[in-house]
């Protein structure tokens, strides 16, 4: 896999990213199939990753400000075990907005921020990097959820961090798959430091995916919107409802889009028929307990060294040593 640098002001951009094609036969796949269903990383182009930094700030949403509280009061315990000088690589890094927590600390050779949300990436990459004049900032645009790379740097430590529980978005299969490429990028005692939303009573999870303001639920519809921008498609965003349940069977949130009514689509010339009442599985949010995640980690090579959790059992974030 090789990556080009391009210089953009003050950062460094790289890309390996889903081309068009790659999105609509995905997209056809998964509105083949008995039970429609959508990849999530779909939510996310500039308007969904700003609709995503919106839901971390209401009050049902308690992982962001619990993950958050966690960085603040365990920050130099954190920045002890990440070292200092290491290369830092953050996976599904959004707003780049935890790692200022921990930042002044460890100071790392390079911050390697990696997102499948190509505009916002580079505009948090940037404002990184004039909030922090020292640092060297190499942004990579990548769609983790298929093989993948970032840019070789040479020897040295290799650190990855992964908050906001996105881990919870892979079926525990290819989360498997994915802690495995993170191992393979760390490298023997290299790290991996990662927020793992914990299981819990499944009223407090349904209303963190069921706002008030609804923001989730046109967080949920930017997906049919990112696809008729991206893929010549003509989805009514007002035919279909956001639907957030708990399945305790799973252990996952599921998000949905139910159907309102009997009508088609047409996506890139193709025409897809959708019953009132069927829905578009479109998000799963895993939860794990301490002991599950760190049976999880061990799987793909990953001893548990720390784990840090608030005092609800709400969240928690493990530090992870290869080997
Ligand atoms: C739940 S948000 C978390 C954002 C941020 N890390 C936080 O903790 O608040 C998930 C982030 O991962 C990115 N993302 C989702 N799927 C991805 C994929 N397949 N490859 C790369 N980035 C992805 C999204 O664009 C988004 O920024």
């Amino acid at each position: 896999m090789s990556f080009v640098a391009v210089r953009k002001d003050a950062i460094y951009f790289h890309e390996l990213h889903a081309t068009a094609d790659t999105m609509a036969a995905e997209i056809h796949a998964g509105l083949s199939s008995e039970q429609k269903a959508l990849p999530p990383k779909y939510f996310y182009d500039k308007k969904g990753s700003e609709l995503f930094d919106a839901i971390t700030r209401l009050p049902e949403y308690y992982p962001t400000r619990t993950e958050i509280g966690l960085l603040r009061r365990h920050a130099p315990e954190m920045a002890e075990l990440l070292g200092m000088q290491s290369f830092l690589i953050e996976l599904g890094s959004g707003s780049s907005t935890k790692i200022r927590l921990l930042l002044e600390a460890v100071r790392p050779r390079i911050y390697v921020p990696m997102d499948i949300s190509r505009e916002h990436l580079i505009t948090a990459a940037q404002r990184l990097a004039d909030d922090y004049p020292w640092l060297t900032v190499h942004a990579a645009c990548v769609d983790y959820s298929r093989p993948w790379d970032v840019p070789d740097f040479g020897p040295g430590r290799y650190n990855a961090f992964f908050p906001g529980s996105s881990i919870g978005n892979f079926e525990p299969g290819d989360a498997l798959r994915l802690l495995r490429q993170v191992g393979r990028l760390v490298g023997a005692g290299g790290g991996l430091l990662i927020g793992v939303d914990l299981k819990k009573d499944a009223d407090i999870l349904e209303q963190a995916y069921n706002d008030a303001q609804g923001v989730t639920a046109d967080f949920n519809l930017n997906v049919l919107a990112h696809i008729n921008r991206r893929l010549d498609a003509d989805f009514n965003t007002g035919n279909f409802a956001h639907k957030a349940v708990y399945n305790a069977v799973s252990g996952r949130i599921e998000m949905h889009l139910e159907c309102r009514k009997d009508h088609t689509v047409c996506i890139g010339g193709t025409r897809y028929s959708f019953s009132s009442g069927e829905t578009i599985h479109t998000e799963n949010s895993y939860k794990y307990s301490v002991e599950e995640f760190h049976g999880l980690a061990a799987q793909a090579g990953f001893s548990p060294v720390r784990v840090w959790t608030d005092r609800e059992g709400l969240f928690s974030i493990h530090y992870l040593k290869l080997g």
